[in-house]
């Protein structure tokens, strides 16, 4: 059976990672493989639920960060491993780096306390924890982001915080990189986004290369 793959895709609000995924969606499915396109926080109705109050209510950093796991157990126990079990390839767009980033370098959250969560939160039957195999994080300097955003939409609870507070989950990026450098591949946002686009795609298929059984 084919072996299922999980990659997640972070970055600071208007950093433009979601043209991306659907281009490395279309990627696999030209290769054969069955997608599963997901985000966080979100993914199944309950989570769906639980990210419309994170998004728009204003509460307690630790409400903030239990939440945001809640909804992500439930993403991982509903949708995330079944479709890894199946042999699918989940493309996830933001996963627990988002919670160490956003809640831990944003909000100055205790990045020990997030660890605990996680340790909680993403274990499996066996023990192992499950993580990415690959994550593709779109860096980009929060004033260039801003002014993307800024003619963009309607700004959520986070989108609408100021440039200082990106600049600490640019900085809650670099950190988690540093922490687990082996499958977190970092990608200049900065470049027009047919260079970032190509970039994506030969990152995916050299990390595919390299990984393969
Ligand atoms: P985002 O993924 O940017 O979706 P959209 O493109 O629809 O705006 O929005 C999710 C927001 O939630 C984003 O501002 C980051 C934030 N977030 C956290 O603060 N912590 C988390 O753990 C996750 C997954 C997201």
């Amino acid at each position: 059976m084919t072996r299922g793959l999980f990659i997640s895709f972070e970055g600071i609000d208007g950093a433009g990672k979601s043209t991306h995924i659907d281009r490395v969606a279309q990627l696999f499915r030209q290769a054969g493989r069955a997608v599963v396109l997901t985000r966080e926080p979100g993914g199944t109705p309950l989570s769906e639920k639980l990210r419309e109050l994170v998004l728009h209510e204003p509460m307690d950093a630790l409400t903030e960060a239990l939440l945001m796991f809640a909804a992500r157990r439930e993403h991982l126990v509903q949708v995330i491993e079944p479709a890894l079990a199946r042999g699918d390839v989940v493309l996830c767009d933001r996963f627990t780096d988002a919670t160490f980033a956003y809640q831990g370098g944003g909000r100055g959250f205790d990045w020990q306390v997030l660890g605990q969560l996680e340790r909680m939160v993403l274990a499996l039957p066996d023990g192992a924890l499950r993580q990415p195999e690959l994550t593709i994080w779109f860096d980009l300097d929060p004033l260039i982001a801003a002014e993307r955003l800024a003619s963009a939409r309607v700004p959520d609870k986070f989108e609408s915080q100021p440039a200082d507070f990106f600049a600490a989950v640019r900085a809650g990026y670099a950190k988690r990189q540093a922490e687990m450098p082996d499958r977190f591949a970092r990608i200049d946002a900065a470049q027009t986004i047919d260079t970032v686009g190509a970039d994506v795609g030969r990152l995916v298929s050299d990390w595919l290369k390299r990984t393969a059984p």
